[in-house]
């Protein structure tokens, strides 16, 4: 088998080496009927296992919701009037280490990077990044050049791999079917879109994966796709993306059919959409609102 790509983290993370693609775990449990841990273990052992010996898989899961919530209840007693100083646990939960070496953001603008690492240095940004998701703010996170970038949802949540053709190949409750890209009035348009860069796929002999994959690695030496599988042979077909090269005509050819389809639909859902299926709930009101937010703060 082919030696993976690698890369480093930014930050105090820089000496650590990590394969030049992520392994996202949220398509494992982020669905109603999820996926069997025995399935889920081969999926991550087979992406670790194609890394060179030393390199490690960014591996990206959520953080227990407890120190969400409590975060979440002292900014809401504070109401905007004071910012949160020092956040210290009453009681050490022992089902959690306290050793925590790296720190990273998520979904910020490029403003508010600058601004956490000015109190911290962070050593991985996490941004959607895909053909679907290459707006000017994200752009302007990519130029900060102070830190990794783990570009999430490489695959438009899975649109981009070419296997969604209707909404109705998607199981009746997968959240995506609340994602404006999958809606009908614009999921035709921007199947057109796949279409075309499929067909450039076919070209280089590579899958439309491996060539989003591939597309946004090129982004960057610091940049790292973060495709989520609950599958082993797909983990395996993600992580050789890092791999595929391209040639400039190839890039400015992709960089062609992103710019002029332009993608129909936004990121994420609206406030109102997320509120009108229970998908917020009062308590988490204002994170969630940022989640669904389009542009980044
Ligand atoms: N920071 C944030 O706000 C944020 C938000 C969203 C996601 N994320 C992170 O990013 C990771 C990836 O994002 P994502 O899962 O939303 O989107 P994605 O990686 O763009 O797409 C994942 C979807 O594509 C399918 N897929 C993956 N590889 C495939 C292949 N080779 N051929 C065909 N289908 C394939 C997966 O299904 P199978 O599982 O069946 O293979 C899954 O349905 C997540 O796991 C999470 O860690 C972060």
């Amino acid at each position: 088998m082919a030696q993976r790509a690698t890369t480093n983290l930014g930050g105090t993370a820089s000496q650590i080496v990590v394969g030049k693609v992520a392994h996202g775990l949220m398509s494992m449990t982020w669905k109603p009927d999820p996926v069997p841990d025995e399935q889920c273990f081969e999926a991550i052992k087979a992406g670790i296992d194609a890394l060179p010996s030393g390199a490690k898989m960014f591996h990206r899961t959520f953080l227990p919701e407890n120190t969400l919530r409590s975060v979440n209840a002292v900014n809401e007693k504070l109401r905007g009037t004071k910012r949160l100083d020092l956040f210290q646990c009453a009681r050490v939960d022992p089902n959690l280490p306290v050793e925590l070496d790296h720190i990273g953001m998520s979904e910020c603008s490029a403003e508010t990077l600058r601004r956490g690492h000015k109190v911290h240095p962070i050593s991985v940004v996490e941004i959607e990044i895909s053909p679907f998701s290459y707006e000017p703010e994200t752009r302007a996170v990519l130029n900060v050049l102070i830190t990794a970038v783990a570009a999430y949802s490489p695959l438009g949540r899975g649109f981009l791999t070419g296997q969604i053709k209707k909404l109705e190949d998607l199981p009746a409750d997968d959240n995506r079917r609340q994602f404006p890209r999958f809606q009908e009035d614009n999921l035709e348009h921007n199947l057109a879109i796949v279409d075309v860069l499929t067909e450039i796929a076919k070209r280089k002999n590579i899958t439309t994966t491996q060539l989003c994959i591939g597309w946004v690695s090129s982004l960057g030496p610091h940049v790292i796709p973060l495709p989520g599988s609950s599958r082993a042979d797909r983990t395996l077909e993600n992580c050789s993306g890092g791999d595929v090269t391209f040639t400039e005509t190839e890039l400015q050819e992709i960089h062609q059919v992103i710019e002029k389809s332009g993608v129909k639909g936004a990121r994420n859902p609206s406030v109102a959409v997320l509120w009108a299926r229970g998908l917020i709930q009062a308590s988490s009101k204002r994170v969630l609102c940022l989640y669904s937010n389009a542009n980044r703060i």
